[in-house]
């Protein structure tokens, strides 16, 4: 079964704890930390994280648009993130290993992220040591972009190099999800889907979560 993800990009900041017992019946929560400098734009960090972390038991997927990432594993991982995901393209190759080396040290799933301009064949040297990959489907930053169809095939040579290595890695799609596209990713092997505007906009946000599963 599919794992969906809401992001609580969308939700009211002022009024999480009601947003995320909305939403609770998804599978996962996914936390979007930008810092204006990977991307051009600023949302949440560490002390919203920590209460968040009161206010749920759900599994925490911290997306980390930062750059050098590896200076904040420690903060995140402390703060009660379940899974750490950094950008590959945010810091030099040896920062990225030591980033995800650290998140598993501190007993949290490490992932790794690719923006849409960088090939799947980069993240190769990477891949043994990373519990997800999170490919995006927009350019990071913002909430409700369009989903960029063209990274699908990313997303199905990702699956199929996973898949005949035999890793045991799990694959998410982040960005532009919708009933429409959460289809297309399905199908193209992703494990789990993020969607933030489509979700938190949904009149029954419940309702919404099952049908981006697939079950109505
Ligand atoms: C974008 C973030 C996404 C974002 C998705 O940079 O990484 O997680 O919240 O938002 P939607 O689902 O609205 O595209
Ligand atoms: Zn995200």
């Amino acid at each position: 079964m599919i794992k969906i993800a809401p992001s609580l990009l969308s939700a009211d900041f002022a009024d999480l704890a009601s947003d995320i017992e909305s939403i609770k019946s998804a599978d996962w929560l996914h936390f979007d930390v930008m810092d204006g400098v990977f991307v051009p734009n600023i949302s949440i960090g560490i002390p919203v994280l920590t209460s968040v972390r009161r206010t749920t038991d759900m599994f925490l997927d911290v997306h980390l648009m930062i750059t050098q990432p590896q200076r904040y594993i420690g903060d995140f991982a402390a703060a009660g993130a379940d899974l750490i995901t950094v950008h590959l393209e945010g810091a030099a190759p040896e920062d990225i290993h030591a980033a995800l080396r650290r998140t598993r040290a501190l007993g949290k799933k490490a992932g790794l992220s690719l923006k849409p301009g960088t090939a799947a064949d980069d993240l190769l040297p990477f891949l043994s040591e990373c519990d997800l990959v999170l490919v995006m489907f927009v350019e990071p930053g913002f909430g409700g972009q369009k989903f960029m169809r063209d990274q699908l095939d990313k997303l199905s040579a990702l699956r199929k190099i996973i898949d005949v290595r035999g890793l045991p890695v799990l694959l998410e799609a982040d960005g532009g999800v919708n009933p429409a596209t959460a289809r297309l990713c399905a199908a193209a092997g992703a494990d789990v889907l993020v969607a933030g505007s489509d979700i938190f906009k949904a009149q029954d946000r419940a309702a919404r979560i099952r049908e981006l599963r697939g079950e109505i």
